[in-house]
């Protein structure tokens, strides 16, 4: 079967429904803070669900709050090609990040629906829940729990920094589905994304054809001391919690910088009681670190493992240092790679190869799924911040390549079936 080379995904159509939910959660910035489970997010799966049926599309939700609006195709008892992201965002979130994977694969849809473009598959657009991982930890929970790697209820019992459950969470804005998340079938996921990265407007590409996602692991830091009065306790007999976190903050910085290519960063922390004139008593943190190679993460552990116990004879503190979460490095599925590859050509777009450095729900999906990856260029390589831009052709790029990444995908299915 022949490429179908005059589906084109409407460019405008896109940025007005990104310009649209970008409303829900818009902060002063020009970005958005729509936390995964608040009442800001209840918004945008209601106005995203509505959007989905105004296409004549069948909307389920699962046990995680997952969301899959599906478009029949020739074939029934075939599962769906799958595409989609989240809509979920950081605190200081951009426009982009998320979903543009959600409404470029709502375009690529109604494109489908418009031209009357029956595919042998169905088709499904997903929204995943809880992939920033800011407000409960760990990230990309709902696609986790549909890989098989978390439980149901640990997710559950995630708790927020206020206490609040994520099952409760779930509830509150009514979306814990009748499904069991993990047991819808999938032919293939694809999932659009911003770069989040300098590397494709640096080299002029049109999109990143990505190959896999780097190696990721979490761990949640409590540094425990003594909180005494700021004025009258001298130095020698501090046990200061924060001092001791401080020196991590710097052993991680520096542990990263010693591996070429890995990262390492503190981006939470918490001074109990938190007051001018109290000595600190106790912090909360946690430390986020990647590569691509896990022994490098191994070797940083170990480095960041040995300065807490030193510290803590140092300092007379107590550091509880837990693993909360090890994601391995994802080499994405082959055939999708081509179906991406084949897209972006049909399309006379140009691209490059490249590992993503950001986690994605395309990683855990394509432990059950055959899934893959499509980038495009974001403005100086910024995001989780609310000055992330794509322009309106550099987003229409990347849906027009999903678009006919998963009609290729879908040409093959339909071939294979055929044999
Ligand atoms: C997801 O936003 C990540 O932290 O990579
Ligand atoms: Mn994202
Ligand atoms: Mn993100």
């Amino acid at each position: 079967m022949a490429p179908v080379k005059n589906l084109s995904i409407d460019p405008e159509r896109l940025w007005d429904d990104l310009m649209e939910s970008a409303r829900i959660g818009a902060t002063p910035k020009g970005g958005i803070c729509r936390l995964t489970l608040s009442d800001l997010d209840r918004q945008v799966r209601d106005w995203f669900k509505a959007r989905a049926e105004e296409l004549g599309c069948k909307v389920t939700i699962d046990d995680m709050g997952a969301m899959f609006a599906r478009r029949p195709g020739a074939r029934a008892d075939i599962p769906p090609i799958a595409m989609g992201s989240h809509l979920d965002t950081q605190p200081t979130g951009g426009k982009f990040d998320g979903a543009l994977g959600v409404l470029a694969a709502l375009e690529a849809l109604r494109t489908l629906v418009r031209a009357g473009y029956e595919t042998f598959a169905p088709i499904e657009v997903v929204n995943w829940t809880n992939e920033e991982g800011s407000r409960f930890t760990p990230a990309l929970a709902a696609s986790g729990v549909f890989a098989g790697v978390f439980t149901h209820d640990w997710v559950y019992g995630r708790t927020d920094r206020s206490g609040e459950t994520f099952g409760a969470a779930l509830d509150k804005i009514g979306y814990r589905g009748p499904a069991k998340c993990g047991d819808h079938k999938l032919s293939a996921f694809f999932e659009v994304h911003i770069e989040q990265g300098p590397y494709l407007e640096a080299e002029g590409k049109d999109i990143g054809v990505v190959t896999g996602v780097q190696a990721m692991r979490w761990y949640e830091v409590t540094v425990t001391g003594q909180d005494t009065h700021a004025g009258t306790t001298p130095m020698p007999r501090r046990h200061d919690a924060l001092v001791g976190a401080a020196r991590l903050v710097e052993t991680v910085n520096a542990s990263a910088k010693r591996y070429s290519g890995a990262v390492g960063t503190v981006g939470l922390l918490e001074v109990k009681p938190g007051s001018p004139n109290v000595v600190p008593g106790e912090v909360y943190f946690t430390i986020d670190m990647r590569d691509p190679d896990p022994a490098v993460l191994d070797g940083m552990e170990g480095e960041v493992t040995a300065a807490a116990k030193k510290l803590e004879s140092e300092l007379g503190l107590q550091i509880a240092l837990k693993n909360i979460w090890m994601q391995p490095p994802t080499a994405f599925n082959a055939d999708c790679i081509a179906a991406v590859r084949e897209g972006a050509r049909v399309s006379g777009f140009s691209t490059r190869d490249m590992i993503s450095g950001a986690g994605h729900d395309a990683a855990y999906v394509s432990r059950v799924a055959p899934a893959a990856m499509i980038f495009v260029p974001c403005r100086d390589g910024i995001s989780h911040n609310e000055a992330e831009f794509s322009s309106k052709e550099q987003c229409a790029a990347g849906a027009q390549v999903l678009l006919q990444a998963v009609l290729d995908y879908d040409r093959r299915l339909a071939e294979r079936d055929g044999k």
